[in-house]
């Protein structure tokens, strides 16, 4: 069944240049399954939940994340699972997402958290770095500007319509993220990944001063 599922995921996410392709989807499936055997939670509702995590996110399906659970759920119908597991993986899809600063996304199982805490890690350290970036030249973003602060969005309208230059992001989300992981396997790996992205950004205005 997940080479199914790995098959429909790489042709969904093939394309994709704001740092959601296909190798995302991949390095989150591995550091799930890496944390359930730490964790525990069912192996096969994770891996497939970690492989389509980003299928119905609504910024791969126009803004309209009921589009993107469709899609999803038409894709699940074809799998070999009970109802059961398809819900889950469904409620898995529509919660995972960071949605700003002051808005909490708690996930309802074991198995989500889990899914959570990987998509979360990929989003930190030398790897979350890279795709913030990525994210901030697709969208046309500054990568910095001294004098725009970041905000602290107290809701999901707020965060999702911010347009600020890329730096703000580490403010806004990435450096957040270390203790808001949900098992404790995850905590532990954020850390490293977490000191790496405050020495890059020690790096950054150093040199963005010419100090260097
Ligand atoms: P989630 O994985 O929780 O759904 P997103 O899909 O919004 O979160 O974000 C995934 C990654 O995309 C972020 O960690 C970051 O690398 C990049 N990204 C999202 N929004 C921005 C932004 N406003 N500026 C820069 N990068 C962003
Ligand atoms: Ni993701």
């Amino acid at each position: 069944m997940l080479e199914q599922v790995i098959h429909f995921v790489k042709q969904e996410l093939a394309h994709e240049g704001s740092g959601h392709d296909w190798w995302h989807a991949y390095r989150v499936w591995k550091l799930s399954e890496q944390l359930q055997h730490a964790e525990g939670g069912n192996k096969t509702i994770i891996s497939v939940a970690a492989l389509t995590h980003d299928i119905a996110d609504p910024k791969l399906n126009d803004g309209n994340q009921e589009k993107g659970l469709n899609r999803l759920s038409t894709f699940l119908k074809g799998l070999p699972l009970n109802q059961d597991d398809r819900e889950h993986l469904l409620q898995i899809a529509a919660t995972l997402s960071y949605k700003g600063a002051g808005v909490v996304t708690p996930m309802a199982t074991r198995e989500g958290e889990i899914v959570q805490d990987a998509d979360r890690l990929d989003a930190i350290g030398a790897i979350g770095i890279a795709r913030t970036f990525a994210f901030g030249g697709h969208h046309n973003r500054l990568i910095y500007d001294p004098n725009h602060s970041p905000e602290s969005h107290t809701s999901y309208e707020t965060y999702k319509n911010s347009t600020g230059h890329t730096i703000n992001h580490f403010y806004e989300k990435l450096l957040l993220l270390k203790d808001r992981m949900n098992t404790d396997t995850a905590k532990a790996m954020a850390r490293e990944r977490h000191h790496f992205m405050e020495q890059f950004l020690n790096e950054f205005y150093a040199e963005w001063e010419g100090k260097k």
